[in-house]
């Protein structure tokens, strides 16, 4: 029988965006202006966008459909019981809360559970996740496996928990903590996965003490695929299948709906705690919105309701899966640092190893971002001391956890052509890889500075480049 090699994006295409072409003049000018900070870049000068996975998905036409179809009644809208109904088939959860995006559900939720003296514990909280965790003057703790903090380590579920530190944590601190998190996928750690075994495991220990475990399930649908692919035992069960069982160890979950339901702005809280709820949703009215639409238009709820159950059809996640292996393998290939394995949604460089001569205080992924952005007009993310490094009193950076360059690949958007072009953009930086230096921070705003500060480079010329 045939066995094609190919991946062959699982649809075609009905409507055209054109795709910015810019020179490297042009580009320069713009980095200039927005002080080296990629967020302050506007889109109109990016030619391949791979910030984020996040809100930046093509709708399909049965989404666009259900828009059309959509209630904007503000109580009690069909559309919000449509809604409704999609999340509790995946997660069976009595109380489902539509909020306008993840960070919302996060807010809402850490400001009734959180607060000075709790203790969150995470495989890895995202920085949105660990700034509301914080916001609520409680602690956000990261235990993900050893594994997980070391790119070049090879390991099936990088996203796992370290259950043994879990145990520790719940055996002297337990009244401190109000809830476990598991990241699904583990978006900070390299969008790795999380196992079934290691779910049930933090499950018992949470069980133990008697903690809820709440999972941030923004990649749920790629998180259970990986499942399929890797773990003992999945590979005869559907992905539904595997997502449901996922969301049936759980006592609550959040989701940015931006990601894995192909929403472009969205998101829920799913609880089974009546009381828990009923908070939520008086801080939801207070800033979100009436609990059957929490900031959301009608739309927007009726195409978040399809792309739920769009997202675990098999030919679209072998493709997903497959189409970031694809970058990841050429990548690999071609000699460049990567954290291994690919990820569900991204394919992340390892910058420490990209840039040797940079020192981790002069923030190499940033520079690496740059000089991406600056040569072939892909813009990438960095996710490492820029975002989770913090500037000491001393005036001296303290390091993230890794430094990362995050290639997050846009759901339905781009072909396999131009995966093919970023792949051509990083060998051609890597190749330049010496005459890149090092970066200081600017303007530096008291949470989440990523977004918002500006850079200089340290006795060096990033426009000088080839
Ligand atoms: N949790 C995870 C795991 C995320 O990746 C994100 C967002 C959030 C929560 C917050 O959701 O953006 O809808 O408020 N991640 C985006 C990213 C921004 O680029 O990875 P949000």
């Amino acid at each position: 029988m045939f066995q094609p090699k190919t991946i062959i994006e699982p649809f075609r295409v009905k409507v055209v965006e054109p795709l910015p072409r810019r020179t490297r003049e042009q580009r320069a000018e713009a980095l200039v202006a927005a002080q080296w900070n990629l967020f302050s870049v506007p889109a109109r000068e990016v030619t391949i966008d791979l910030m984020t996975d996040s809100g930046t998905s093509a709708m399909s036409q049965e989404q666009w459909a259900a828009v059309f179809r959509a209630d904007e009644s503000y109580a009690g809208a069909n559309s919000f019981f449509r809604f409704r109904d999609a999340v509790q088939e995946l997660t069976n959860m009595p109380h489902v809360i539509p909020v306008h995006q993840g960070r919302a559900a996060e807010r809402i939720l850490f400001s009734v559970v959180g607060g000075e003296g709790q203790v969150i514990p995470a495989n890895t909280h995202f920085d949105t996740t660990r700034a509301n965790v914080e916001a609520s003057g409680a602690e956000a703790l990261d235990l993900v496996i050893e594994e997980g903090r070391c790119p070049s380590t090879e390991h099936p579920f990088k996203g796992n928990m370290d259950v043994a530190a879990l145990q520790k944590l719940l055996a002297e601190r337990s009244e401190q903590v109000p809830m476990v998190v598991l990241t699904v996928t583990n978006n900070s750690g390299g969008g790795q996965p999380v196992s079934l075994a290691n779910m049930r495991a933090v499950r018992e220990i949470c069980d133990q003490y008697q903690v809820p475990l709440f999972l941030d399930c923004a990649r749920f649908a790629e998180n259970a695929w990986l499942i399929h692919l890797r773990e003992e035992g999945q590979q005869q069960r559907s992905p539904k299948a595997i997502a449901q069982e996922m969301f049936r160890l759980a006592h609550g979950t959040w989701m940015s709906a931006k990601k894995d339901a192909f929403g472009n702005i969205g998101g829920f809280l799913a609880l089974h705690d009546d009381a828990l709820a009923s908070q939520c949703r008086n801080i939801l009215i207070l800033t979100e919105g009436f609990p059957t639409y929490g900031g959301l238009a009608g739309r927007d709820l009726e195409a978040l309701a399809v792309g739920l159950e769009e997202v675990l059809h098999e030919d679209y996640l072998q493709y997903r899966i497959q189409s970031t292996h694809y970058v990841w393998q050429h990548l690999d290939a071609a000699g460049v640092p990567l954290l291994r394995p690919a990820g569900g949604h991204a394919v992340y460089l390892d910058a420490r190893a990209f840039l040797p001569h940079v020192p981790v205080a002069e923030l190499p992924g940033q520079t690496v971002s740059i000089a991406l952005f600056l040569e072939g007009g892909v813009r990438a993310c960095e996710i490492g001391t820029v975002m989770f490094g913090h500037t000491r009193d001393d005036g001296l950076q303290e390091p993230g956890p890794m430094d990362l360059v995050r290639l997050a690949i846009p759901r339905r958007v781009y072909t396999q052509s131009h995966m093919d072009y970023v792949i051509e953009v990083v060998r051609y930086v890597f190749e330049r890889r010496q005459h890149l230096g090092g970066l200081r921070i600017l303007n530096e705003p008291p949470a989440l500075r990523h977004f918002t500060c500006g850079f200089e480079p340290l006795g060096w010329d990033p426009l000088a480049l080839t």
